[in-house]
């Protein structure tokens, strides 16, 4: 049975693979899964998600809340399991942890080579929003 819950430990190998299966922009360094992980891990909010089929990770939705609005990153499905509505549970799980936790908005962006997945969270709710996206890197 597929469960969706807090991301554990033992999931480390398995978010990694799942994370390089689906995302390209992983092979820039500071996107690196395994550095992502570690930063998000060390933050201990409880708001990295993962869908597992017993021991395996097939789904991921990395969520936050920086005290003004909840924001959405990493999220996956296996390609194997996509369009049956695991990607839709996995992410109205960690808008119900935003909730909970006082987030009044979720943003989040989509990269310009992946248009079509707009169309996903628009299903889900979403709306396109006018807003220039902009930032820097802090060393
Ligand atoms: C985006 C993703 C997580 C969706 O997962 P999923 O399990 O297939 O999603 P669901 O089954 O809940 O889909 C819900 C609806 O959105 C649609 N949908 C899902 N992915 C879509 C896509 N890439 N393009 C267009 N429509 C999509 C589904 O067809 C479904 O429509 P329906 O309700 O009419 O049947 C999955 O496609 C994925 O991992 N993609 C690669 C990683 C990625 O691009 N992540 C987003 C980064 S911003």
């Amino acid at each position: 049975m597929i469960k969706i819950r807090t991301f554990k430990k033992s999931d480390t190998k398995g978010i990694i693979k799942l994370w390089k299966a689906c995302f390209n922009y992983y092979t820039s360094p500071h996107n690196k899964p395994e550095t992502s992980l570690k930063i998000k891990l060390k933050h201990k909010d409880g708001l990295l998600f993962v869908a597992v089929d017993g021991s395996e990770v097939i789904g991921s939705v990395l969520s936050g809340f920086d005290g003004h609005r909840g924001w959405i990153y990493s999220m996956a499905v296996t390609p194997g399991q996509r369009t049956q509505g695991l990607g839709s549970r996995l992410l109205k799980h960690a808008e119900k942890e935003l909730k909970k936790r006082g987030a009044p908005k979720i943003n989040l962006q989509v990269m310009p080579d992946n248009k079509a997945v707009v169309e996903f969270y628009e299903k889900n709710g979403y709306k396109v929003e006018p807003r220039i996206s902009m930032g820097k890197r802090l060393k």
